[in-house]
């Protein structure tokens, strides 16, 4: 467990200042969606970050300061980002939001996953050098706060495994899927488990939730307006928790 050490910022990644990013920050791949959920759902919101323009904003959600700011695709990326918004920020909430593949007949298009665990073929988590396999796994305190908050919305979700891979397009191999499928993995994505050992490692708090984009089993996919439609869903499950958990 790391102390946050603010004499490293700005960080070769991030030029914000000591105190312009909040303790709970929101985390989309796309930095231009960071941009969007700023300005749709943040009052205020002033940006922090253009360096390698990956945007990140802070403003206010019901009287809390949250920040967002894009993360890239990718265990490596997302470990860059999150480890210096732990370690250097001071970040102690951060939830990523992003889309996932279903690779189960009983997860659909639109629906919502929280990686209750994370499964991974990514080498990030060999760098811990632990004598065994560590098992990647959201808060407790995140993950119930979101649940409830789309149990509330009567929203379609899932909790579960998923399964963070390094491949996009190796993953969409059938034999691949067919074998996580095979250990109740309800969907892949490719960020979930570096975040989830960065915020073990630096004593943070993190959940990822998805909205399944496309499915590897059926071949469904979500057109550009239904995509628009569950983003906002999980965006709001994401923004009340959120806002829950920041003092
Ligand atoms: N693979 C990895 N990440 C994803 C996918 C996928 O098929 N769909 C949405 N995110």
């Amino acid at each position: 467990m790391s102390t946050v050490d603010e004499k490293k910022i700005p960080t070769p990644h991030i030029e914000a200042g000591a105190g312009e990013i909040a303790e709970t920050i929101l985390l989309p791949g796309d930095p231009l969606r960071a941009k969007f959920i700023a300005e749709k759902f943040l009052a205020d919101p002033k940006c922090f970050n253009e360096k390698r323009g990956m945007l990140g904003f802070t403003g206010e959600y019901r009287g809390k300061r949250i920040s967002v700011m894009g993360t890239g695709m990718g265990c490596p990326s997302m470990g860059i980002y999150s480890y210096e918004l732990i370690n250097f920020y001071g970040c102690r909430n951060l939830i990523r939001v992003g889309t996932a593949g279903a690779m189960r007949e009983d997860v659909h298009v639109r629906d919502l996953v929280f990686a209750m665990g994370s499964c991974t073929d990514s080498a990030y988590l060999t760098q811990f050098r632990l004598p065994g396999q560590f098992a990647p796994t959201a808060d407790y305190t995140l993950l119930r706060t979101a649940v409830d908050a789309a149990e509330k919305r009567g929203a379609n979700y899932h909790v579960g495994n998923v399964y963070c891979s390094d491949v996009f397009y190796g993953a969409a191999k059938p034999e691949i899927g067919v074998q996580w499928k095979d250990m109740g993995v309800l969907a892949v994505e490719m960020e979930s488990a570096a975040l989830y050992a960065n915020a073990a490692y630096g004593g943070a708090r993190a959940l990822a939730l998805m909205t399944i984009s496309d499915s590897l089993v059926t071949g469904e996919a979500t057109t550009a307006e239904e995509r628009e439609k569950t983003f906002v869903e999980m965006m709001e499950v994401a923004l009340e928790t959120a806002a829950a958990v920041t003092d």
